[in-house]
């Protein structure tokens, strides 16, 4: 059942626009004034700060530090209290690319969880399945799985869920309506509805809105389209 009567469309922009260009886009965007969703854009953290002068959207980071101090001797981390004060107000954790380039495990993304609650941003905590996973009929038991990591800290303020099957992201192919809307229930009956959950994985102009109409869907979590103006704008209106 939908948490939320306005949807929320989160951008992840990953590894992608160079200061000149993340201003033009977020510029552009800014200056829309028929959007009927509410918007999170979570650019790479080097530019979050640049960003943040040129709109009033709200925006998230794409990972925080799993380590429990808010500063230390981390080389590379960021922590959750540095993007907070920076002007974050969500973080995306447990992204598939994360577990896999990053070697995330149940552990450390439960640890960033906790620590993006610590400070007052929202989670948007990322699970599903592999292809494999799913051809074996087993994406509920490993989504479950996935879920095992949220906190007591969690909820329905501070944490949404993501589902974001992994066959489906950049893959240009997304998760069929009768799929997304199985597995959103699924993971709504678990958690009584406690969470908002969107879907992600190969959102485009040309499937949002059949997706964001669907009965469990609360909103996406768009990758590619997301960096293209005319595209997003699509999505977004
Ligand atoms: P995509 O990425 O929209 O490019 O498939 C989604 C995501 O990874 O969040």
């Amino acid at each position: 059942m939908k948490t939320h009567n306005k949807p929320l469309v989160i951008a992840n922009w990953k590894m992608n626009l160079i200061k000149n260009d993340a201003i033009e886009l977020i510029s552009k965007i800014s200056k829309l004034d028929d959007i009927s969703v509410d918007v999170v854009i979570c650019p790479p953290d080097l530019l979050i700060e640049t960003i943040k002068t040129h709109t009033s959207i709200t925006l998230g980071a794409q990972n925080c530090s799993a380590q429990a101090e808010d500063f230390g001797a981390y080389t590379g981390e960021t922590s959750a209290h540095m993007l907070k004060n920076i002007g974050c107000e969500y973080v995306i954790i447990g992204h598939s690319e994360r577990r896999k380039h990053h070697l995330e495990d149940n552990n450390s993304i439960s640890a960033k969880i906790a620590n993006a609650h610590k400070v007052g941003l929202v989670a948007i905590l990322c699970v599903g399945e592999n292809l494999t996973e799913r051809q074996s009929g087993i994406s509920h038991d490993i989504v479950l799985e996935q879920l095992s990591v949220l906190p007591k800290t969690s909820t329905k303020k501070n944490t949404i869920i993501a589902y974001e099957p992994i066959w489906a992201i950049g893959t240009g192919k997304s998760a069929s309506l009768t799929e997304i809307n199985l597995m959103h229930k699924y993971i709504s009956v678990l958690f009584e509805n406690r969470f908002k959950l969107v879907y992600g994985g190969s959102v485009k102009q040309e499937n949002a809105k059949d997706i964001i109409s669907l009965e469990q869907v609360d909103g996406l979590l768009v990758g590619a389209a997301s960096l293209d103006f005319e595209q997003f704008y699509k999505i977004i209106k």
